[in-house]
Formats: structure tokens, sequence, C-alpha cells
């Protein structure tokens, strides 16, 4: 299914995650394969230390496999620098937290444009351009000067949608996104990401919820840091 519409972005094999503290090793991914298609909305569901988080950072750039092998784009990256690989997750990857992560001393429009800044982009109008254009994505241009603590906490993740997409990534990771938000507002920041796979961007989501399934293209469900079952959805 390696058509131009449905190019593999991600492409995770045989993947082993251990930790260690001292002498005590625990395998938190264990022989995980994982495929990520263009245009998928995947959603991960599993207990409470099945190992969500640590697969998400692993696709994100975030953290490094222990054993396995993992190509973005046809490219294996286990032996690029660590630099390199910053410089890859700031191109292609958008994070989106349960806690939103916004910095309270910078403005929206200020926490919007950090991609861009860390990605140097140094005119201050072009930056201004494109937190603009995706604060109105989201729907919230008008609270572009406003400070991140006058916001509610679905306009505070409204924020943080729009910065993850400034910078145009090919994938947008979204741990628990609706976890600090209540039912309506969670159904209107799904309805945004839903928008957004829609128009082509590839979702990779971690959720408790099984009632958000149904935004889904695919679930995965994780157990002890194996996949149990892999579900294909309408979306
Ligand atoms: N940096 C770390 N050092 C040691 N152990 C870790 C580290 N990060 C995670 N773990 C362990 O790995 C396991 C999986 O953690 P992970 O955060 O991936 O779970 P999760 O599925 O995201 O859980 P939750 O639903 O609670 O967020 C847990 O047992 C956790 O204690
Ligand atoms: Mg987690």
């Amino acid at each position: 299914m390696d058509t131009k519409e449905h190019r593999l972005l991600v492409e995770i094999t045989d993947a082993t995650k251990v930790f260690y503290s001292g002498k005590l090793a625990t395998n938190v991914l264990k022989n995980v394969d994982l495929r990520i298609y263009e245009g998928d909305f995947l959603m991960i569901l599993g207990k409470s230390g099945s190992g969500k988080t640590t697969l998400m950072n692993i696709i994100g750039f975030l953290d490094r496999l222990t054993t396995g092998t993992y190509s973005f784009l046809g490219e294996d990256i286990s032996h690029l620098s660590e630099n390199k690989k910053s410089e890859i997750r700031n191109q292609n990857v958008g994070f989106i937290f349960q806690q939103f992560h916004l910095i309270q001393s910078l403005n929206v429009s200020q926490n919007v444009e950090l991609p861009l800044v860390y990605g140097g982009e140094s005119n201050r109008k072009e930056r201004l351009k494109l937190s603009k254009k995706y604060l109105e994505l989201v729907g919230i241009p008008e609270k572009m000067q406003a400070k991140t603590t006058e916001l509610s906490g679905g306009q505070q993740q409204r924020v943080a949608i729009a910065r993850a997409l400034i910078n145009e990534p090919l994938i947008i990771m979204a741990d628990e996104p609706t976890g600090a938000l209540d039912s309506e507002t969670g159904a209107g920041v799904m309805e945004l990401l839903k928008g957004l796979n829609r128009s082509g961007k590839t979702i990779v989501m971690v959720t408790h919820d099984e009632d958000l399934l149904a935004y889904a293209t695919r679930v995965i469900r994780m157990q002890d840091g194996s996949f149990i079952e892999e579900e294909r959805m309408n979306g």
C-alpha cells in the first residue's frame, strides 16, 4: 500500500525498549512491529504502564530503541546523531500533550511560533503571519496576544495544536489530548483533529477513552509492552 497517497512514514521492526534502574531491567516494549502510513489516524490503547508513552516517544524521536530498527521515510534513523534527529523531529513531528505544555511566560502567539524559532526562522513578521494562520485554523485567532493563563483548557489545547501544526509536520503525536478536558470540550478537540486527518494529516494518538475510537482509522491495543490486537476502523 506504499502508493503516493499513502506513503510509508514510519517502519519499526522487532523493536524492544529496556529501561535499567541499577541492575534491574524492565522490558517496556517487546518485539513491536509497526508501520504508519500517511493519512492514518492511529489510536493506541492500553492499561497504564503498558508502554504507550514510551512507544510515542520512540516514534517521535524523543527516545531510542534498545534493539530493533526504525526507518523514517525509508531512512534508518538509529545511527543518526541527536542533533540530526532533533532537526528531523522539529521538521516532521508535532506534539500534543494531555497537560498542553504551554509556556506561561510567553503569550499565545509566541507559544505557537516556538517550532519556527527552533527551526531558525528569524523573520518575526513571517512567524506572526503563520501563527495567525494556524490560530485561525484552530478557531481562536482573537486570542493571539492573550496570556496562556487566561485561556480555558480547550483553548489551551487549541494553542498546542496550532503550535504542533506550524511547521507543517508529517505526523502529529497526541498523548491523551483530551485527558484533561470535559467530554464536550474534548469532542471539539477531536473534531478539529479529525478535520486535520481528513485533509491528509497523519495522527498518532493515545487514549483511554473507547468512545473516541470512532475517530480513528486504525486502533492498536497494547498490553505489557506488546501489541495484542489491531483493528481497522471506518474513521
Ligand atoms: N524513563 C524511564 N525509566 C524507567 N522506567 C520507565 C521510564 N519511562 C517509563 N518507564 C516504565 O515503563 C513502563 C511503561 O511506561 P509508559 O509511560 O510507556 O506507560 P503508559 O502506557 O504510557 O502508561 P499511562 O497510561 O499511565 O500513561 C512503566 O512500567 C514505566 O514505569
Ligand atoms: Mg502514558
